[in-house]
């Protein structure tokens, strides 16, 4: 099974027909290669089209249909057990991942007010995500490039839940089949950081939140306590730099400053993190706000990459540094966590 839809309940979110109709011409694309003219694409996807010329270089007209990275996909395909366990096993990864769902819940929580919303939960592997929202009584879509993922959360929504469960697609985040402005709130945890072209799944996700909406989503962070402490981390990060300077051909200083306005470093999408500071460049969607950002996690403190006090020891130092960030004096402490959630408001 490849997705689950219980759209004529929401005909808001999806009418059915125009969804299949959507889902075939995606189908057919990517079968053809996942590029195509812009007569074969415009034939394909009627007047329903949303074009989106990625490489002008390409000239000719060509137009890319977006499917997510193959290359990620392949790896969540293959990985499905490892991420549906994450948040309750015993090391400091699985207390991280449970926070960061924990800040999530709750910041949908804040915004909901008690009332039930609709909700897109954008890359929402196996959804552990997907099923605390429709607890809390919200009616939600949940889509992922991964078809092993969606197929292990369509299993895991038992009968009660599933009248809230108004969709499950496989699909990509940049290029969603589904209505404009039809979401209260998207959240995307943990899923920006493994895209080549992030600006597009910003876009999409202003498109399908309707105006006053929001959108939460989760990235990690480059200047962590773990990346500055550790000397292993620090020479890799001069290293980096080092060749990114020699790739450049810039001065040392050029390179650095050049280095410090770039999101990440590293050109492998498994180890993309991001400066504060990039953030609103990184979202660059002038009708989406950045209305809340929540630094969280502090360490493990490592050296060679090992980590120096037990795990035990090390959630205990996270969770006082979080406490102190939260006093004012030391608000500065969260440009050292480890990851952030951030609340975007789509202006209305
Ligand atoms: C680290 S997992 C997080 C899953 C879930 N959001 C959670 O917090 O438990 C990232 C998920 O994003 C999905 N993903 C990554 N890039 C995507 C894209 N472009 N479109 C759709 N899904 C994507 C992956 O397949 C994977 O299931």
């Amino acid at each position: 099974m490849r997705t689950y839809n219980n759209y004529a309940r929401e005909p808001a979110v999806c009418d059915g027909a125009k969804h299949e109709f959507r889902k075939d011409a995606a189908r057919s694309h990517v079968a053809f290669g996942g590029r195509c003219t812009q007569g074969e694409h415009a034939h394909r996807m009627g007047s329903e089209r949303r074009l989106l010329e990625l490489d002008s270089a390409a000239g000719s007209g060509a137009v890319h249909w977006l499917p997510a990275d193959p290359e990620v996909r392949e790896y969540f395909e293959k990985t499905v057990e490892y991420w549906d366990q994450i948040y309750t096993g015993s090391g400091f990864i699985n207390w991280h991942l449970a926070h960061r769902r924990h800040l999530v819940i709750d910041a949908v929580r804040r915004l909901s007010n008690g009332r039930p919303l609709r909700v897109l939960d954008l890359g929402c592997g196996s959804g552990v995500l997907t099923r605390d929202l429709m607890r809390m009584g919200h009616s939600v879509v949940a889509l992922d490039c991964s078809e092993n993922m969606v197929r292990t959360l369509i299993h895991s929504v038992d009968g009660n839940l599933r009248p809230r469960l108004l969709g499950a697609e496989v699909g990509s985040a940049a290029d969603v089949c589904l209505r404009t402005e039809a979401f209260d709130i998207v959240i995307c945890v943990g899923v920006i950081q493994y895209q080549r072209h992030p600006e597009l799944v910003f876009r999409e996700m202003c498109r399908l939140l309707r105006p006053g909406g929001a959108c939460i989503f989760t990235i990690p962070n480059q200047l962590t306590l773990h990346h500055v402490l550790d000397p292993w981390c620090s020479a890799r990060y001069i290293y980096r730099l080092l060749v990114h300077q020699r790739r450049k051909g810039e001065s040392l200083l050029r390179c650095f400053r050049s280095a410090l306005d770039r999101a990440a470093y590293s050109d492998d999408i498994y180890e993309r993190r991001y400066f504060k500071r990039d953030i609103p460049g990184l979202v660059n969607v002038p009708s989406l706000l950045v209305k809340e950002t929540i630094g969280f996690g502090y360490g493990p403190v490592t050296v060679g990459n090992k980590a120096v006090f037990p795990v035990r020891f090390s959630i205990a130092l996270s969770k006082a540094l979080v406490k102190l960030s939260h006093l004012k004096p030391l608000s500065w402490l969260s440009t050292f966590a480890n990851r952030w959630v951030i609340v975007l408001e789509k202006s209305s």
